[in-house]
């Protein structure tokens, strides 16, 4: 069952609808249990990493309902840290640290795991941590803190982190004084955290620039919230209508968020057109090389570098893809060479020679994006591929291969 067989030569045709985001999703779950009253958020994407923070939660004791996309959260049962074997599951377990440690001022969470994209280092969410006044230890593969007196802080961050940002934001809503964090992440997902906080009654002014002021208030209310759109899966099928040369709408969506990946398709030579709420996307037969650099928002998204590298094995002649965030996010690379794409890696920078055909094979996969992006190798490749793993797109997709039967795909 793991196995997902494609038949190559398709080309995506027709309407799709985009789910909530789920790195945003996967932040504002546990921040709802800083307040002691239930709150409901809409637009929850049904994925297995909404599953499994909910199963957590329901470790720890906490109630929910999950109707359709509408999920209630009464955080009253509260009783427990993370289970260290479920923490270990998801890495946006480690957004519990800070809301324990606001709450409680006590967090015990078992070290994150996740995607398999290279080392992936939090202490700049301890670091933040630490200046806000708790202490840290690392044993038996947790982290323990404990702050006696939790206090704002001026934070200066020495990598922009979406996590780290959102973490110290999390604990700092309900510190005493003013954190300021400084060279913050600047991602959509940040500012609806900020959101979803200050409606919950918090006081953070910046969300969306560098510099996020929060002033730490005693208590916080339950309240109603939407999930923002998520402008990974809309970017994903952004790319796979114009690397199978299809003519694909993408609805319910906020078209600025895709604006790093918008210029860099209509570069290429892919017809875009951007309405209030959704974006058209129109393929053509020939596009030009374009070279890539992955940064953080407002720059090129990592998440869809290893998409946006199947697209240009489609061009006519060479393009530079650098990766910039994740530096060891490579691992679509293997695949895509054995299905015959002309790929060089250079440190951090794949060479990309092109137009290659791609030819259907056996190909495997742990890492979520990487997992979408041999899905659209594999539809544009002459014969069928079969991809192992594929259940990793759950993660981070809602009904991806609906979506794709809908937009006219043979699965
Ligand atoms: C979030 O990861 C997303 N994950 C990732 O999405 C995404 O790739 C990433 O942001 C960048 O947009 C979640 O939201 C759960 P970072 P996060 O902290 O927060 C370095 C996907 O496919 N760093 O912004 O963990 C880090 O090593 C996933 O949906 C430190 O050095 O990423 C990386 O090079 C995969 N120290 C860079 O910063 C730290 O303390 C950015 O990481 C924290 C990060």
């Amino acid at each position: 069952m793991d196995k997902l067989v494609i038949k190559g030569g398709q080309t995506l045709l027709g309407s799709v609808k985009v789910s909530g985001a789920k790195n945003s999703a996967i932040a504002l779950i546990p921040a709802t249990l800083l307040s002691d009253t239930s709150s409901v958020l809409d637009n929850v994407p049904r994925i297995r990493d909404v599953f499994i923070y909910l199963e957590i939660l329901k470790n720890m004791g906490v109630k929910y309902t999950f109707n359709q996309n509408q999920l209630i959260i009464d955080p009253n049962g509260l009783h427990s840290f993370p289970s260290p074997h479920l923490a270990n599951q998801l890495r946006a377990s480690y957004y519990l640290m800070g809301v324990m440690l606001a709450k409680f001022r006590h967090a015990v969470v078992r070290s994150p795991g996740g995607c398999e994209i290279g080392l992936r280092p939090i202490d700049q969410h301890l670091k933040g941590f630490r200046a806000m006044g708790a202490k840290v230890q690392f044993k038996d593969n947790s982290y323990h803190l404990t702050a006696t007196h939790l206090h704002g802080a001026h934070i200066y961050l020495d990598e922009v982190s979406v996590g780290a940002t959102m973490n110290i934001m999390l604990a700092a809503t309900l510190a005493e004084g003013l954190t300021i964090i400084e060279n913050a992440a600047k991602e959509p997902e940040v500012i609806d955290l900020a959101v979803l906080l200050n409606t919950m009654g918090a006081l953070i002014k910046g969300a969306g620039t560098d510099t996020i002021r929060i002033k730490g208030v005693k208590k916080l209310h339950g309240c109603h919230h939407t999930v923002i759109p998520d402008r990974l899966e809309a970017g994903t099928f952004m790319i796979a209508a114009a690397a199978t040369k299809g003519k694909v709408t993408i609805g319910q969506i906020i078209p600025k968020h895709l604006e790093p990946l918008s210029a860099k398709l209509r570069e290429m030579g892919v017809t875009i057109q951007e309405k209030d709420e959704s974006i058209i996307v129109t393929g053509h037969p020939k596009y030009t090389p374009v070279d890539v650099k992955t940064l953080p928002y407002p720059g090129f998204p990592t998440d869809l570098q290893p998409l946006f590298t199947i697209l240009l094995t489609q061009a006519e002649g060479t393009s530079l893809v650098s990766e910039h965030v994740h530096l060891s996010r490579f691992s679509h690379i293997p695949p895509l060479m054995k299905m015959g794409a002309n790929i060089r890696l250079e440190g951090r920078t794949a060479i990309i020679h092109g137009p290659t055909t791609l030819i259907g094979t056996d190909l495997y996969t742990e890492d979520l994006r990487t997992a979408a992006a041999l899905v659209i190798a594999a539809l544009i490749a002459k014969e069928e591929t079969t991809i192992t793993g594929w259940r990793q797109i759950e993660r981070g997709y809602e009904q991806f291969l609906l979506k794709l039967q809908s937009l006219g795909v043979e699965i």
